[in-house]
């Protein structure tokens, strides 16, 4: 790796000049109450930091970003903590996966118009992880990823309770009757109990572990609980370590490659991680210019066994998973399987980084001889109904529907959805397939994690709990069932699922990777030819640049603009 001169810093140019606008830059500097030795000719280093108020998830990032900076001043920098749009799951409407690219294009500005020469990403809550990296590879200046770090088990009568996966799970018992109000008020006081991200393995979990994986963290960062003491100290190293890598030129560019790729979705599989992972990967591999086919998941999905046994596939959750030895111990677990002299960000490469690391608790982290399931944590699947590809969470499905041929109920949107899912007169049998249209990256719009349908109150009060559904929407990584989702090309952009009709039979088969629409090919041309495309959902401000630009789930729903091209040159100083 070459080494820099303090000259060849790029914050030199803001800091260092004998001219008017260095004068500029410096006397602002002085104003914060900082020396000209304190900034000039030091790695300037970001600390983006997504905290707010109303991000739970986040709730402790303040206080890890003093950890950073003490480890940027200890090290010979300078650290600036700089905002970030903090994209909070829970209450971003209508969906937050509207706002990644907002948050990536952010990012990447903030880094490149600022005198900035690396970054620290403290990230976590679902679409914050993907957000960053994307925009942080857009520039390619140095940049370490601070995972926030899952929150502590939920607790209601002395039973652990999962974000999400037992949200859905007792919502479900409740509209059965099977619980009562004050089991329910029980649960919601005790399933949330500090600080960090979901800790079932759900979109946040999955995509702080694969940001390890693709060699983004410091080596076992993204298992530590968030209130665990190793956090801040891992923090605090990560400030250490991004002056290093500022020095030695160390970019996201150097670590995102395509086994890197490989590896993180080899790591998925094994984690039975969330399928939304899919899309962020693919969006973070078309940023670098590198086409990561859909294809790609399915072939590594099947030969990599699910091991982590954590809900919503398995058991435990993700503080269980930290003691029994984090996502180091299951990626030495299944080394032979990964691309082990990827780079990674502490200058090593991942099997000097797995040295030593080993399952300490084999009911959590499964060992090769007892996996959760032999292979296919999650499949892609094409035919007729998904001719771009669709995907199913295998290992979160009910294996008796994984072959199943049943005639659509279809829901034209959410709000069809909601006003006639409980209706008396649904036509419905346990064997129907629950079809939802428009729910994709336009017609959602954002793809809203609405791939989970609701079984039907009637169905529920006979014992049903799963179905299979299919829709053009995302399903939370905590959610669990017989959900097809991310159906391509979507209904609102005119896919075949915008011409399934109520009674069409519909054909799932898992293990053949198929999804089809049992209807002939002239049937469906008619039926086309009635089918008008639908107004853009927005007409002005960030949802109409959105809708204008924004890529089908199978290319990662990226902005087209902000995919590789041609390099945005360096701001000119003047
Ligand atoms: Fe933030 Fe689940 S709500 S990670």
């Amino acid at each position: 790796m070459p080494t820099k001169r303090p000259e060849d810093l790029r914050s030199f140019r803001w800091f260092g000049p004998d001219s008017l606008r260095g004068f500029s830059h410096r006397s602002r500097m002085k104003q914060l109450g900082f020396d000209r030795s304190d900034f000039t000719g030091k790695p300037v280093i970001a600390i983006l930091n997504t905290w707010s108020e109303i991000n739970p998830c986040h709730a402790h990032l303040r206080e890890r970003a003093e950890a950073v900076k003490r480890g940027v001043w200890q090290a010979g920098g300078f650290p600036v903590e700089i905002p970030a749009f903090s994209i909070t799951e829970t209450y971003f409407k209508p969906s937050p996966m509207l706002y990644r690219n907002l948050l990536a294009m952010e990012t990447e500005e903030i880094l490149r118009g600022l005198p900035i020469d690396g970054a620290v990403l403290m990230g976590g809550c679902d679409k914050t992880t993907p957000g960053l990296l994307m925009g942080a590879l857009s520039m390619n200046l140095p940049a370490i990823f601070l995972p926030a770090g899952p929150m502590l088990r939920g607790n209601w009568n002395g039973k652990p309770l999962g974000s999400g996966t037992d949200l859905w799970k007792f919502w479900t018992e409740r509209c059965a009757g099977a619980i009562t109000a004050d089991d329910w008020n029980a649960i919601e006081n005790g399933i949330a109990r500090s600080p960090g991200f979901c800790m079932t393995m759900g979109t946040a979990a999955t995509m702080t572990a694969l940001a390890e994986a693709l060699g983004f963290t410091l080596p076992g960062a993204s298992s530590i609980p968030a209130p665990d003491s190793q956090h801040p100290r891992m923090a605090m190293q990560c400030g250490r370590r991004i002056v290093e890598m500022v020095w030695s030129d160390l970019t996201p560019a150097n670590i995102l490659t395509l086994p890197a790729l490989e590896n993180a979705i080899a790591v998925d599989m094994a984690l039975g991680g969330s399928t939304n992972a899919i899309i962020h990967l693919c969006a973070l591999a078309r940023r670098r210019g590198l086409n990561l086919d859909l294809d790609a998941f399915d072939s590594i999905s099947r030969r990599v066994p699910v091991l982590a046994n954590i809900r919503p596939s398995g058991e435990f959750l993700m503080e269980d998973f930290f003691y029994a030895g984090g996502l180091r111990a299951l990626m030495a677990e299944i080394a032979d399987l990964l691309h082990m002299d990827c780079l990674t960000v502490n200058g090593r490469t991942l099997g000097e980084n797995l040295a030593g690391a080993s399952i300490s608790n084999p009911q959590v982290i499964r060992p090769r001889s007892n996996p959760l399931a032999g292979s296919g944590g999650t499949a892609i699947l094409r035919g007729s109904l998904a001719p771009d590809g669709a995907v199913i969470k295998i290992s979160a499905a009910d294996a008796r529907l994984l072959r199943h041929t049943g005639a659509a109920v279809v829901f034209r949107d959410y709000r069809d959805l909601e006003a006639r899912i409980n209706s008396d007169d649904l036509a419905i049998t346990p064997d129907s397939v629950l079809v939802l249209q428009n729910a994709g990256p336009l017609g959602g719009p954002g793809m809203p994690e609405w791939g989970f349908l609701p079984i039907p109150q009637k169905l529920l009060e006979r014992g049903v709990r799963d179905m299979v559904r299919i829709s053009d929407a995302r399903m939370s990584g905590t959610a669990y069932g017989t959900c097809v989702l991310h159906v391509s090309p979507e209904s609102y952009a005119g896919g075949p699922l915008a011409l399934v009709q109520d009674g069409d039979l519909v054909s799932l088969d898992a293990a053949a990777r198929r999804l089809d629409l049992l209807v002939s090919d002239q049937e469906l041309a008619r039926r086309r030819t009635f089918w008008t495309p639908p107004p853009p959902r927005y007409q002005r401000g960030y949802g109409a640049l959105y809708t204008q630009r924004v890529t089908q789930a199978h290319l990662g729903c990226d902005f087209d603009f902000l995919e590789s091209g041609a390099p945005t040159p360096e701001p000119e100083i003047y």
